[in-house]
């Protein structure tokens, strides 16, 4: 059956799916995909609710039955700026279905993209665990030709037993293809909507079409290639992201002890086009449920195929040692944790999102109150997700009020509100006079004027 949406509008009329887009001009056809997408998590959700807001008829699967009930409510499981609203509309308007249901999911689904979770085992390795039983789910609901497309980072190789998995069940026509994502928590709508390049892994020509009519709406470079360095591609990008940023914490560290500003010479770096202005912000290190896991998994590839990654095990301690740096410092500063209250303001791993996961300052904090000190923190999105992940976290209110009666404040997140709260009201609520700013985001002049004690780090 062929649909033509004429201003939204859908009528039959033959084997595929077409929407026409009639501008001011111009008269565009664009392909409708009935897409599955498995896994409605970060990714998923926002992957899909974006692909159904260019016009794809969209079913978002999970496991999940209160993450599912939530949206059918018309609530969002997670805070991602605009996701709201794209959800939605797109529900409204019958583009996106939320459900349960395999097998709702697979009926006449011609896209299966597979979006779960690839977290890290104990030696560092990804868990395939998710991403194995959801082929085997494909497999058994699949009634037609369709690829299934890996969008969950994951190992080289990967992709081809999902291949293997789904034709143990399954024994009509199918394609792979490997589709990694790179939009960002905090920005994800807006990523996923205008991304720097999409990068395909296809073994088919015919899969290799279907994607295009995926993605025919996108305008951005698209790459096809093979399957396997399209798995790498998401690594290797993880990758390179995470050392940018251990090499700044290092060039950090170096200006501590010879008097520069890691500021200066990082905007003084960025102005090379060649380096860019991106990543290059000192901290207490990288934190998040991708960089952390992607770089020991990339590393554990390596080893385990008999390659030593040196500069990426050199990484992962310059990112360990950041924070352990920090804490020293405040430790030394504070005469100790015990019996110290420190008041933390942000939670979540990075500005703008509620996600908690591998977060540096919830690690921070495990080893002050393991030291005996006591916190009280704040941050405007992630505390929910604290009370169920780490209830031992006393969460208060507001900045201010993570400040009362403090003897230091411990800046763990960057949210910009951090930026506008009134730091002689903080002044005024603390015990102490301390500052410890593992995010550089204030600056030192001011607020040394305001009678702190002031620490950030390589400034
Ligand atoms: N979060 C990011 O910023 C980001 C960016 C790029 C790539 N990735 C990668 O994308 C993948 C997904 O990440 P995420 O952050 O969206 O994970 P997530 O934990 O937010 O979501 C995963 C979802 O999959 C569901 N699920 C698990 N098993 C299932 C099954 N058998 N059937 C149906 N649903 C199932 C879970 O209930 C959960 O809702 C990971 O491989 C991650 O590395 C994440």
């Amino acid at each position: 059956m062929l649909a033509l949406a004429v201003s939204g509008k859908l009528r039959a009329s033959g084997s595929q799916y077409k929407r026409l887009d009639v501008g001011r001009d111009s008269v565009t056809i664009m392909p409708i995909m009935n897409i599955c997408v498995i896994g409605t998590g970060y990714v998923g959700l926002v992957g899909g609710a974006c692909l159904a807001d260019r016009g794809h008829k969209v079913t978002c699967v999970d496991i999940d039955t209160d993450k599912i009930a939530r949206l059918l409510k018309g609530e969002l499981p997670i805070f991602e700026p605009g996701l709201d609203e794209i959800v939605a509309r797109n529900m409204k308007e019958g583009r996106l279905i939320c459900t349960t249901s395999y097998k709702e999911g697979a009926k006449d689904a011609e896209i299966f993209f597979i979006t779960v979770g690839t977290p890290p085992k104990e030696n560092g390795e990804a868990d395939l665990q998710y991403v194995y039983k959801v082929a085997e789910q494909i497999g058994q609901h699949m009634n037609g030709y369709a690829v299934v497309v890996g969008k969950s980072t994951v190992p080289v190789g990967t992709n081809r037993r999902v291949k293997e998995i789904i034709a143990e069940q399954y024994s009509g026509e199918f394609d792979i293809a490997s589709n990694p994502e790179f939009l960002r928590e905090g920005s994800a709508v807006d990523d996923f909507m205008n991304p720097d390049r999409i990068v395909v892994g296809v073994e088919a020509d015919r899969a290799k079409k279907e994607m295009e009519k995926v993605y025919e709406s996108f305008e951005c470079p698209k790459l096809f290639l093979d399957i396997e360095s399209a798995e790498m591609v998401k690594y290797a990008s993880n990758a390179f992201l995470a050392t940018k940023i251990s090499f700044i914490n290092e060039i950090a560290n170096v200006c501590e002890q010879v008097g520069a500003s890691v500021d200066n010479v990082a905007k003084g770096m960025g102005l090379d086009a060649r380096i860019g202005p991106h990543f290059l912000q000192a901290g207490i290190g990288y934190g998040g449920s991708c960089f952390p896991k992607d770089v020991r998994a990339l590393a554990q590839t390596a080893g385990t195929n008999g390659y030593d990654f040196k500069l990426l095990r050199s990484v992962i301690d310059v990112n360990q040692h950041q924070q352990l740096h920090f804490l020293e410092r405040m430790r030394k500063q504070l005469g100790g944790f015990a019996s110290k209250t420190i008041g933390v303001w942000g939670l979540a791993f990075k500005p703008n999102t509620d996600d908690i996961r591998e977060s540096v300052a919830l690690e921070m904090i495990e080893q002050i109150i393991k030291e005996g000190g006591l916190v009280q923190a704040y941050d405007p999105r992630a505390i929910e997700n604290v009370k169920k992940e780490a209830p031992q976290v006393t969460c208060v209110d507001s900045a201010q009020c993570a400040a009362h009666g403090a003897d230091a404040l411990l800046i763990a997140t960057q949210w910009d509100e951090f930026n506008i709260v009134d730091l002689s009201q903080v002044k005024a609520n603390m015990r102490g006079d301390i500052i410890f700013d593992g995010r550089n985001m204030l600056d030192p002049d001011f607020v040394r004027k305001q009678g702190f004690i002031y620490f950030s780090i390589g400034r």
